[in-house]
């Protein structure tokens, strides 16, 4: 199996959703808060807008994370320009704006973060999201090290793999199915990223049989993060990362 690697070591936590809890989710903020805090690595979200451009938001819709309304898929750039995505979280990130997709990478290569950019896309959208990010990830990232690419959608994958054959990939489950390995193998990817709670041993076994590394999300407490580290899980994601800082 030729399955393209990052050429970074894995850190052992990600901050998720870029500065996990102490930050409004997928934020210039959470980008700049992890570095602060020493992370060496991130976690975000990106989605298409109505143009097709990718921005960094987790839900389908507006509402949770702004003063925006409807879906992500159906606003244009200029509309998503003008929102408000800091106030939901805390007053003091009042007026903090929707990054970009462009805007954050170009933070994380600044402040020398690397990155698991996670596809999000809308329905139906999932072979177009997984093709524009990846090529805008070959422009923003050329001539650095590429991060790791992941998505519960498998079309967005396959269409990331199409434009972009050297991408890392991981494959994103809550649960991994019954088929698991034979999807990592057809997409040639890198690691296999799970739910903390639904990671069956033989699954681990096979995986580390296969020199498959397994992340898991969302592990917010760190007796769970000690045990998971402990059977062999290579990296995690956290909103905690407060409590994670020295792992
Ligand atoms: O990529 C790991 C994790 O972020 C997947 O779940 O819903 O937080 O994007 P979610
Ligand atoms: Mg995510």
């Amino acid at each position: 199996m030729n399955r393209p690697a990052p050429d970074w070591s894995l850190p052992r936590v990600f901050a998720h959703r870029c500065g996990g809890a102490l930050a409004p989710e997928n934020s210039l903020s959470g980008l700049r808060i992890a570095a602060a805090l020493g992370f060496r690595a991130v976690e975000f979200d990106v989605m298409l807008s109505a143009d097709d451009s990718p921005w960094l938001i987790h839900d389908e819709t507006l509402e949770r994370t702004s003063n925006g309304s409807g879906r992500v898929c159906d606003t244009p750039d200029s509309a998503l320009r003008s929102l408000d995505a800091g106030s939901y979280r805390h007053a003091s990130f009042a007026g903090e704006a929707l990054p970009t997709f462009d805007q954050a990478v170009r933070l994380c290569r600044e402040l020398g973060l690397m990155a698991n950019v996670e596809i999000k896309p809308a329905a139906a959208f999932e072979a177009r999201t997984g093709e524009v990010v990846a090529r805008r990830i070959m422009d923003l990232w050329a001539g650095g090290p590429l991060p790791l690419v992941s998505s519960f959608s498998v079309v967005a994958l396959e269409a990331a793999r199409r434009v972009a054959p050297r991408l890392p990939l991981g494959v994103l489950w809550t649960r991994p199915p019954a088929d698991w390995a034979s999807q990592v193998e057809m997409l040639d990817a890198y690691s296999l990223h799970c739910a903390w709670d639904k990671l069956d041993a033989d699954v681990l076994k096979i995986a580390q049989a296969n020199d498959i590394p397994v992340l898991c999300y969302t592990v917010n407490d760190r007796s769970a993060a000690e045990t998971l580290f402990a059977r062999g899980v290579a990296a995690l994601f956290s909103d905690r990362i407060d409590l994670l800082i020295d792992m």
